[in-house]
């Protein structure tokens, strides 16, 4: 079944001034400057026009005009590409400590967070825990919310580094397996009674691991919250020298839209997929409130 996606990529849930792309941040009697910005770019693409093109790893060419929204697309997925070859996700730190994650999505996952002020977010998949200390800034900033960290091995050094860290206090740490029945009720533990919950899924990135995470955590996002499935990516890099050929199939991205085709209270929300260059291709799963779930099984008047 096809994944269903928010219509116009608006986000929904967001404060109006957010949700049209070229009005975003804007007061009232406040000029686009990014639309003018935009008018004139367009007007130089009529004089400068590009070609790109592309062979792929089974040989089909791949041709687009490069300043349009086909060639952003095909330069931010060889972006994915190139940069998961070169391993450049593994180059960045949050406040002191490692984390694994692109540039972009860093930037998105702040914009998320700050919109939902969540009581608690879930992350499965640590590793040093930088992630997690980015979520427990921003949480700082706000002064709300705990972060629960889940990891199959937390490694002593991870632990201290985390545990010494100046944002400790608002992070909980859950050593197991993400899909072990004993590891998932000690995260339902940490959100009973939490008005909002996010969760975040980035741990083993089998389609078979992330469609077993997707059913245990999706209950425990609150209507109006997010479940972020993480590395749907991975499909796009199993052609490349340091990919495998079994993730064409065996990935996060298959896991999340089995998920989506079945569950009429998810939908993608492509307004944190639009900058292209990102790991979690369509993985962005909006909880849809009660009340829009109602509208739609309801038979129109
Ligand atoms: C991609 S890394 C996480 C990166 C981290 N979220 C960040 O942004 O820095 C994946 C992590 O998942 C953990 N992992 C693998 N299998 C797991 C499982 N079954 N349950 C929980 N964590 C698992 C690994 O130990 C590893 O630390």
């Amino acid at each position: 079944m096809k994944a269903s996606v928010t219509k116009g990529g608006a986000s929904r849930g967001a404060p109006a001034y957010d949700r049209v792309r070229t009005t975003r941040f804007l007061l009232p009697g406040q000029t686009d400057h990014c639309l003018l910005a935009n008018a004139k770019s367009i007007g130089n693409v009529m004089r400068n026009s590009a070609k790109i093109s592309y062979t792929n790893g089974d040989g089909a060419e791949v041709n687009a005009e490069l300043y349009s929204d086909e060639g952003y697309a095909l330069m931010s997925k060889l972006w994915i590409k190139v940069t998961a070859q070169q391993r450049r996700q593994y180059e960045i730190s949050w406040l002191g400590v490692p984390t694994i994650q692109f540039p972009e999505d860093v930037v998105l996952l702040q914009e998320l967070i700050w919109r939902l002020r969540p009581d608690v977010i879930v992350e499965c998949g640590i590793a040093h825990g930088g992630s997690l200390l980015l979520y427990a800034t921003i949480c700082e900033v706000i002064g709300h919310g705990k972060i629960v960290g889940v990891d199959v091995e937390i490694r002593k050094y991870n632990r201290v580094a985390i545990q010494a860290h100046p944002l400790a206090d608002r992070i909980k740490l859950i050593e197991g397996s993400s899909i072990d029945p004993d590891t998932v009720a000690q995260v339902e533990a940490h959100c009973r009674g939490a008005g909002r919950v996010l969760v975040l899924l980035d741990s083993n990135h089998s389609r078979d691991h992330v469609a077993q995470e997707l059913e245990a955590y999706s209950r425990l996002v609150t209507p109006g919250s997010y479940l972020v499935a993480m590395d749907g990516a991975q499909a796009l890099v199993h052609d490349i020298p340091a990919g495998k050929p079994e993730w064409k199939n065996d990935n996060p991205l298959a896991a999340i839209h089995d998920f989506v085709g079945r569950r009429e209270d998810f939908e993608i929300d492509q307004h944190f997929n639009r900058l292209g260059a990102t790991s979690n291709i369509d993985g962005f799963l909006y909880r849809k409130p009660i009340q829009a779930l109602v509208g739609e099984l309801l038979p129109a008047s």
